[in-house]
């Protein structure tokens, strides 16, 4: 099967209320593991690559990577470029073969915003590619850019956005944030949901995405501090108000930074018990099975996408 767009998977998922993992991808054993566990789920799947990840690995060797998973496993996969940074950068990535796009216009003004998500749905919807744009901003750190603050999406945006710039989805802004610190200690986690419910009524059967929605699992933490790692404070989104969120209009949740706690908790423990190893594999076999687990638990607890495929 070639890769396919997100929109059959969102139509559905939209429809019986649940929502797809799109998790960030850098090398083989991460796509591995994702694909495996999708698989097992028989799970609709986006994988998604940040230019950071291009920058790492290179367009073609993540290509071939998710190419080689289509073949493995038969599944339906959409290849996603996760927080477009500009016009060029989304359209070398749909001449590259990717079928979805994000256009991260959300440091920009409304009107700028506007501009340049409209220019790369023009390019991106003539040669089949799908577009997420971005309204209101995540606090967290993301690739170079850290955000202190969230802005929140203000509903009475939503609505003239889609409509001027012809966005097949939209990540909205309502208390997430990307990496694994992403609430103070002592402070309790809450997301608004008023704002999604606003933003789901001024467009009914859209698509919404959302961004920095790692749960940040105590146990991996735990396991990366007692093995001489050093994240003090680590929090992340309860998997309960995730599974809110997928049962509602969220047809893409984002995962990330619990795919690299896992990794770093297996590899971690692994030369805790095994300090003499120094062949990669005997260190990545471990995290291999470590990011299956983790999306096999968001797939069953968080997303509810198991079977769907
Ligand atoms: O939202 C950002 C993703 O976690 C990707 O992170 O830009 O460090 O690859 P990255
Ligand atoms: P996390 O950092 O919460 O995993 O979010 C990832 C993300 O939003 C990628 O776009
Ligand atoms: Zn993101």
């Amino acid at each position: 099967m070639p890769l396919v767009t997100s929109k059959e998977m969102f139509a559905r998922a939209y429809q019986e209320g649940y929502a797809i993992g799109a998790f960030n991808v850098n090398n083989m054993e991460i796509v591995q593991g994702i694909t495996e566990a999708a698989k097992e789920e028989n799970a609709p799947l986006i994988l998604q690559v940040s230019a950071g990840a291009r920058k790492y690995a290179k367009h073609v060797y993540l290509m071939k990577l998710v190419e080689a998973a289509l073949e493995d496993t038969g599944l339906p996969i959409c290849l996603h470029l996760d927080h477009g940074p500009d016009f060029d950068t989304c359209k070398s990535c749909i001449d590259g073969g990717f079928t979805s796009v994000m256009i991260d216009g959300s440091s920009h003004s409304f009107e700028e915003n506007i501009e340049v998500t409209k220019k790369v749905v023009e390019y991106a919807h003539d040669r089949g590619v799908v577009v997420e744009g971005e309204l209101g901003q995540l606090a967290g750190v993301e690739d170079d850019v850290n955000v202190e603050n969230h802005s929140y999406t203000d509903p009475d945006q939503v609505q003239e956005f889609v409509e001027k710039t012809g966005v097949d989805s939209l990540a909205i802004a309502i208390g997430t944030s990307h990496g694994a610190y992403k609430f103070k200690p002592g402070q309790t986690p809450q997301l608004r949901f008023d704002i999604l419910e606003e933003v789901s009524r001024r467009l009914p059967g859209f698509p919404i995405v959302l961004h920095g929605a790692s749960s940040v699992i105590p146990e991996f933490v735990e396991t990366i501090n007692k093995y001489g790692g050093q994240m003090p404070d680590a929090i992340g989104i309860p998997e309960e108000m995730l599974r809110q969120a997928a049962r509602s209009s969220v047809c893409k949740i984002n995962i990330d930074s619990d795919l690299r706690l896992a990794m770093t908790a297996a590899i971690r423990g692994h030369f805790a018990t095994h300090p003499a190893d120094f062949d990669p594999r005997q260190y990545l076999t471990p995290a291999r099975t470590a990011i299956k687990e983790m999306v096999r638990r968001k797939i069953v607890n968080v997303l509810g996408c198991s079977g769907k495929a």
